[in-house]
This record gives structure tokens, C-alpha cells and sequence, in this order.
């Protein structure tokens, strides 16, 4: 356990985290393990990053679980990985609410199984009321996908007369994505040592701290959330200020 949220870990709180949870097939590889295993344990870290941010006081937290080109994937782990998501969904429902979590989800999530969305939907209804933390999932999520749904929906309420093409901003822009409603991520961490984004918020982390973490998704625990919350307070953002 972290300390109590009055004897403040840290002094500058993100308001919002999002992590690229990757390693999980390296972690499997490295033991002699399936990669399907990799997910499994990879599933316990997440409930570490969720208690986390919830002792922390941290308002958002976006979790990259599965890209849109991660549906390239053999179908075998795609099936593996969905059934995590629905067994994740349906055993912690209960916690979440406990904990005051409400869960939302980005993505072309359509795409998901029937069950997998019907569960999803589930415990985001059950999640609905909660008003502490709020946790997003990136399901079948590709920046790119989201910002040519953006601008379809734009061009949508354009040609309906409710948006003037020369009134067209930053702040338009951002409300037509699928993370309308949550603000731009203070840090993104990447687990597991690789340094890119592969397709995560490309619009929304253009000021957004980079902490890459050398550790395997599966061996991230709540205390390397609190080493990056810490190294983001040593941060000086300018935002292109002097
Ligand atoms: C991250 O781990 C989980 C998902 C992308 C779903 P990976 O499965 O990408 O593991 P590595 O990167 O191959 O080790
Ligand atoms: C990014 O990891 C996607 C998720 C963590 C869900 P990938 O493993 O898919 O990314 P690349 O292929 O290494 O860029
Ligand atoms: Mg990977």
C-alpha cells in the first residue's frame, strides 16, 4: 500500500496516466512459457496499475490493451486475449465498484466478439455512477482509425449545418475524438524498453511526458507507477515557454 492520499506520496500528481503495456510475449518467451501466459500474468500488473492509480488519487488512467493491428495477430492469441479481457471484466466488477472505478473504453470496438462487447458494456453500465477514478481501456485502438473517425464526424456535422467549416480548431478537433470527455495524458509509460508509440493518441500526447520502463509488462508493479509519477514531478514542461 501506498500512503494514505493525505500524506501525499508525491507532490505533483498527473491528472492522467496512459501506458503501453507491452512485453507480455518477451516475459512469456524469456521462461520457456506460451505467450498466452504472458497475457495472463500481464492481467495481474493491470490490477497493480488500477490499485495504483486509485491510492495515488489519479483521475484517468488509459491502459493500451489491444491496437487495431494487433488483430494481425495469430487467431489463436487474439482468442486468448479476448477471453482475458471478458474473465478480467466479469472477476473484477465488484472491486471496481469497490474501488469507485469507472470504467470506459476507446476503439473501433465493433469489432470486438459479441460477448466480449456485450461483458464490456456490462461493466461499463455496472461502472457508470462511480465518480473516482476513471479507467480507460484502449480496445482495438488505432490513433489513426480514431482521427479518420474525427474527421468524418466532422465533415458529418458540417454538411448538417451544425459546425462552420471556418470555425474548424484545436478544440473542435479534440471533441471528435474518441476521447472527447477525458483531458490529454500527462505521462505516457512504456513498458518493456521500446521506444515508440505504435499508433497510441498520436493527437493527444503531443505535450505528454515520455517514461519508457525497462521492465516486461508482467513484472510492472504499483510501485513502478509510483517511480514514474515521481519522475514526472521532476519534469519541467514548458510546452514551448521558455
Ligand atoms: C503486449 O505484449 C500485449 C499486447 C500487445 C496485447 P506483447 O504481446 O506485444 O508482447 P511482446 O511485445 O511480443 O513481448
Ligand atoms: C502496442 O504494442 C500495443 C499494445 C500494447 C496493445 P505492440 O507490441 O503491438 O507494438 P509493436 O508491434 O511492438 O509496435
Ligand atoms: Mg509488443
Amino acid at each position: 500500500m501506498f500512503k494514505s492520499a493525505e500524506e501525499k506520496p508525491v507532490d505533483f500528481l498527473p491528472r492522467h496516466v496512459a501506458i503501453i503495456m507491452d512485453g507480455n510475449g518477451r516475459w512469456a518467451k524469456e521462461r520457456g512459457l506460451p505467450r498466452t501466459e504472458g497475457h495472463r500474468v500481464g492481467a495481474e500488473s493491470v490490477q497493480e496499475v488500477i490499485e495504483g492509480a486509485v491510492e495515488l488519487g489519479i483521475e484517468y488512467m488509459t491502459l493500451y490493451a489491444f491496437s487495431s493491428e494487433n488483430w494481425k495477430r495469430p487467431e489463436r492469441e487474439i482468442n486468448a486475449l479476448m477471453k482475458l479481457l471478458i474473465r478480467f471484466l466479469k472477476d473484477k466488477e465488484k472491486e471496481l465498484l469497490d474501488q469507485n472505478i469507472k470504467l470506459q473504453a476507446i476503439g473501433r470496438l465493433h469489432r470486438l466478439s459479441e460477448k466480449c462487447l456485450k461483458q464490456l458494456h456490462r461493466t461499463i453500465e455496472a461502472t457508470s455512477h462511480c465518480t473516482g477514478t476513471t479507467l480507460i481501456l484502449a480496445l482495438s485502438y488505432g490513433a489513426r482509425e480514431e482521427i479518420v473517425d474525427g474527421i468524418k464526424s466532422i465533415v458529418h456535422h458540417v454538411q448538417e449545418g451544425h459546425i462552420d467549416p471556418a470555425m474548424i480548431d484545436e478544440d473542435i478537433v479534440s471533441k471528435h475524438l474518441y476521447t472527447r470527455y477525458y483531458p490529454d495524458p500527462d505521462i505516457l509509460v512504456r513498458t518493456s524498453g521500446e521506444m515508440r508509440i505504435s499508433n497510441f493518441l498520436l493527437w493527444q500526447i503531443s505535450y505528454s511526458e515520455l517514461i519508457v520502463v525497462d521492465k516486461n509488462w508482467p513484472d510492472f508493479r504499483k510501485e513502478d507507477l509510483l517511480l514514474a509519477v515521481k519522475e514526472f514531478g521532476r519534469r519541467n514542461r514548458r510546452y514551448g515557454g521558455i
